[in-house]
């Protein structure tokens, strides 16, 4: 029998990291030792105290049955205070709260609450790839808005088309950025809750990197302007805070009706996170929060090298104020993968190219600060040795 794939899936965009990941196969195969500053996954351990609490928690069996659809109500209270104590936001915990299974889970499904087949969705172009494709799958169309340094990587909502706008249903935003590394001003959230208002435009705001921020910085979160609570909701992830990605554990929160769609989608689909992983969550979010000061340190100093090494051998690099990426514009006379080939055949270090999150990414790469300080040295005496 031939098999044959759904229109949905024929009509996915190339997968534009395939060739990065053949070029990578090859060269390991040639035995290359590779630095790879390629993938935002934390190279850090879960801290002691959340394996812990997940140890004893696996062990009762009061844990293996289902959990609830939207979240222990623990967990969901236990976000709601975490709101309220870093951003001053207050939360319903039991209708503006629920709980993912990583925030990646709950950004591809909530199209599928409001997109109607031909609606248009308002995404970033470079951006995490999640919400053109979960827009697509709702059968959805996305609009790109392009993130262009002269606009400090932020859309500029006054080039939408009016008609753009009122076909808009949802809108997509992240903040502190994947892949830019950019971050949102106040003025920016206040003119993204005026736009949803005037278009009728739910806004999903992705604010995974939220506490990964350096040099005293601590990011907003969009709830916290006026407003906002009714026109849109907020994605958090535990996976990078507290170096949690494989636990499979984030949550959404804000306009009850927002996620009340959500959360109907989920229950028809998935029956929510193993409580054991809740229970380590609520050690995560209500322990000591030094593990998160640790690993803004260890980021921050891993940052400064890569910045400073790369600035040192000629390349145009901002220092970020937040996330784990460096968003690094290519040398004259370089397309983003040819850098990246380059990069990776001749110095053995893995880079994303930018275009790989869209065409406006195209002319960056994005490097992860995802290995240690000694391996992320190596890496600038690597790429200064091919002279590019
Ligand atoms: C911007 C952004 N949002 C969401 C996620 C997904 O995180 P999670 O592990 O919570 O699914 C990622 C992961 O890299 C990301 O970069």
């Amino acid at each position: 029998m031939s098999i044959e794939q759904s229109e949905r899936l024929k009509r996915l965009p190339p997968y534009l990291f395939r060739e990065i990941d053949r070029q990578k196969e090859a060269v390991s195969s040639r035995g290359v030792d590779i630095i790879d500053l390629g993938v935002g996954d934390p190279d850090l351990p879960t801290p002691a105290h959340i394996i812990e609490a997940m140890k004893g928690a696996a062990a009762d069996p009061a844990n293996h049955r289902y959990p609830s659809y939207s979240g222990m109500h623990d967990f969901n209270a236990a976000v709601a205070r975490w709101y309220k104590q870093r951003f001053n936001v207050d939360l319903d915990a039991k209708n503006e709260v629920v709980t993912l299974i990583g925030s990646k889970e709950g950004l591809a499904h909530v199209p599928l609450a409001f997109i109607n087949p031909g609606d248009l969705a308002l995404v970033a172009s470079p951006a995490y790839p999640v919400y053109s494709i979960g827009t697509q799958f709702a059968g959805g169309k996305p609009y790109f808005m392009d993130l262009v340094k002269a606009n400090q990587f932020l859309p500029d909502l006054e080039a939408i088309p009016l008609e753009v706008a009122k076909k808009a249903k949802m809108m997509f935003i992240n903040y502190p950025n994947n892949p830019t590394a950019a971050v949102a001003t106040r003025e920016f959230f206040e003119a993204v809750v005026a736009f949803a208002n005037d278009h009728g435009v739910i806004v999903c705001h992705d604010a995974a990197y939220s506490e990964m921020a350096y040099d005293g910085f601590r990011p907003m979160s969009f709830l916290e302007v006026p407003g906002a609570t009714s026109v849109g909701i907020e994605f958090h992830s535990l996976s990078k805070t507290y170096n949690m990605t494989g636990w499979r554990i984030g949550f959404a929160v804000g306009c009850a009706d927002i996620i009340n769609g959500l959360g109907r989608i989920k229950s028809n689909i998935d029956s929510g996170v193993f409580q054991a992983i809740q229970i380590a969550g609520i050690a995560a979010l209500e322990g000591d929060q030094g593990c998160v000061r640790d690993m803004r340190r260890t980021y921050q100093q891993r940052r400064d090298i890569l910045v400073d090494g790369l600035r040192s051998i000629g390349f145009s690099v901002e220092r970020p104020r937040a996330t784990f990426y460096l968003w690094i514009e290519v040398p004259k006379g370089y397309t983003s993968a040819g850098l990246t080939s380059r990069l990776l055949t001749e110095a053995g270090v893995v880079t994303t190219p930018g275009n790989g999150f869209g065409a406006a990414g195209e002319g960056y790469v994005r490097m992860a600060l995802t290995v240690s300080r000694e391996r992320i040295q190596e890496a600038v005496e690597r790429i200064q040795s091919i002279g590019l």
